[in-house]
């Protein structure tokens, strides 16, 4: 099993925004919606360009290179041009507000 490896604290972390993490073999995308935390890769699954500066509202993070959408809660794809489902990763609160982070797909 996948060990929690902690990322960050929920107050680091704008009610709304969304930051980036990057590890050896992957990049992360996690987003916070009031005390909820979503973890997405960075990677569309269109055409590989970076998620990372794209517009985030309403659960959504659009690719910023053609605009295909996705929902950052189950990864999956919104809008065309992009089918494929964004990987997820299991993402949790502790007690004392530090967000911790699984790599193993969700
Ligand atoms: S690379 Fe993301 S929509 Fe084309």
């Amino acid at each position: 099993m996948s060990q929690w490896i902690e990322i960050s604290t929920i107050n680091a972390l704008a009610d709304g925004a969304y930051e980036r993490f990057e590890f050896d073999d992957v990049d992360v995308l996690v987003f916070r919606e009031g005390d909820h935390v979503f973890a997405i890769e960075d990677l569309c699954t269109h055409d590989g360009a970076e998620l990372c500066g794209g517009l985030y509202m309403n659960g959504e993070i659009e690719c910023p290179r053609h605009g295909a959408r996705f929902c950052v809660k189950t990864g999956q794809a919104l809008s065309a041009p992009a089918y494929g489902q964004v990987s997820t990763f299991p993402i949790r609160i502790n007690d004392d507000g530090v967000i911790e982070l699984q790599l193993e797909d969700a």
